[in-house]
């Protein structure tokens, strides 16, 4: 079903786990199970700082309110409806983060040995995913904005050379979009697939808005993918840890069921349930006003940034009919090496000096989330807040580096790497040896290293020099990342 074009049927009008609950409430029902806090009388504090609507709708899973490990009732006809409104054949409510949903998809399409067509840029979760299920990755590099120094999309033609050398690879994984908005050739990365029989499963993370939104980059669904991992809790406007997995008609839904409930706790938040249950109902209902107003509001501070003068903006320009096939609008990524200053330094600057708390910053940008929930005076405050501290803290930018995307060698597979015997060695020594663990900046959450890759020196300076500018590094048992995990003997 095309949502852009279809005049939503009434039931979206509905939210059945909201209503369930509210009905719940109306009974009054004495409660001799979990949580132990019963509606918040047994921890006071707690429901004083949470109110007392949040505690009395934290309950446990029962018959009127459904389970979401074999869902039958109010939550089954949810995730139809959810389902209906993003144009999938079917869809789950995840309760463990997006992070949940990837993986769910990457191990619902491969086993063991399988291998997986996919970019080097993906989020943490997909190599995890395959740590968990042992997949193969083949990875298709993507190219470089050498200005900006940010990953681009998958080429076709890369897709294509991927495909032919690995033609066995069970499924292709792409991000839609990346963290900085941009698209690949989604529909024709998805022919491609399918031609070889191949499953298409979309990293739909910063892309919730995309299926109802206008003149926004066509959605995983739209564009005939099997899977999707959708992060409400970003531009959906759920509460934090709530996701969508989106399928298509060719996914066997009671095995991905299956592969869900591996990992999936047995006591899910009728919090976190809920607020995907109201926020797919008010998407449904008011999306494509929401995301007018969304890009509308993206597009005039990026235009008031890009006035102040060194900062870059960037936004639709950069499309090259490939690695770059769209750009999403709504995301107001700023490049900032030419006011003389890391993104990530930006980043540091906003919050100590002006109060902003902005998305993340990396060694040559930033991006600010820009959403329905912000009001013009805070839009304004950002952008006074972007010229004052070019002017007081910028500086020649000979110093800086500019971010380069960093070929893996790829020696073995994560899962191989990650619970092979392993060494700590001082971070500087480990030039040369194998990785069995992963190394990245948070937020984006890109892996710098992931298990079974070769570590060098180029990649050793970049994190030194990451950690010099102050980016949060994660990753490593060590939490100080001064020294790494390596496959001992290799
Ligand atoms: C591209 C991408 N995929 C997946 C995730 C995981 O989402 P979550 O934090 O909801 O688990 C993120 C998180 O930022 C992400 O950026």
């Amino acid at each position: 079903m095309d949502t852009k074009d279809t005049p939503y049927c009434s039931s979206q009008k509905s939210a059945p786990i909201y209503e369930a609950l509210e009905q719940f409430k109306k009974k009054r029902v004495v409660p001799f199970d979990v949580p132990g806090h019963k509606r918040g009388r047994g921890n006071p504090e707690l429901a004083a700082f949470l109110g007392e609507r949040c505690v009395s709708i934290d309950v446990n899973s029962m018959k009127p309110l459904d389970n979401l490990c074999h869902p039958v009732s109010v939550i089954r006809e949810a995730e139809q409806l959810a389902a209906q409104a993003f144009g999938a054949a079917n869809a789950f409510f995840m309760v463990n983060g997006t992070t949940s949903a990837v993986q769910a998809m990457v191990q619902t399409a491969c086993k063991q040995g399988d291998k997986i067509i996919l970019p080097r840029n993906v989020h943490r979760s997909v190599i995890n995913a395959l740590v968990l299920c042992g997949a193969e990755p083949v990875y298709v590099n993507p190219e470089m904005d050498k200005r900006l120094g940010i990953a681009l999309g998958m080429s076709l033609s890369q897709v294509e050379k991927a495909i032919k050398e690995n033609p066995e690879s069970k499924a292709i994984l792409v991000n839609n979009p990346t963290y900085y908005g941009i698209c690949s050739d989604l529909r024709s990365i998805v022919q491609l697939a399918h031609k070889h029989n191949m499953l298409i499963l979309v990293d739909e993370a910063h892309g919730t808005h995309l299926s109802f939104g206008k003149d926004l980059p066509v959605s995983a669904m739209e564009a005939g993918a099997d899977m999707a991992a959708v992060s409400m809790h970003k531009s959906g406007g759920s509460l934090t840890q709530s996701s969508f997995m989106l399928m298509g008609p060719a996914v066997n839904v009671g095995y991905a069921r299956q592969i869900v409930n591996l990992t999936q706790t047995t006591s899910a938040s009728y919090l976190l349930l809920s607020s995907l249950d109201l926020s797919r109902r008010n998407l449904a209902l008011n999306g494509e006003r929401i995301f007018r107003e969304v890009k509308e509001l993206a597009e005039y501070v990026r235009s008031e940034i890009n006035k102040i003068g060194d900062y870059y903006a960037f936004s639709k320009e950069l499309i090259n009919g490939d690695s770059i096939y769209d750009f999403d609008v709504t995301k107001l990524s700023v490049h900032t090496l030419d006011i003389g200053l890391a993104g990530i330094e930006v980043y540091d600057l906003l919050r100590d000096e002006y109060d902003i708390q902005i998305e993340f910053g990396d060694i040559g940008n930033i991006l600010a989330y820009v959403s329905v929930g912000d009001r013009k005076q805070d839009v304004e405050r950002l952008i006074s807040a972007l010229a004052e501290i070019r002017r007081r803290f910028g500086i020649d930018k000979s110093s800086l580096v500019t971010q380069e995307y960093i070929d893996p060698e790829v020696v073995t597979t994560p899962q191989f790497a990650f619970y092979a015997e392993k060494e700590s060695l001082p971070i500087r020594e480990t030039v040369g040896r194998v990785c069995s663990e992963f190394v990245m900046c948070y937020p984006p959450g890109i892996p710098i290293l992931a298990p079974g890759e070769r570590i060098t020196e180029d990649i050793i300076t970049y994190i030194e020099y990451a950690k010099e500018k102050g980016c949060s590094m994660t990753g490593p048992e060590d939490l100080d990342i001064e020294r790494l995990n390596v496959i001992k003997g290799v």
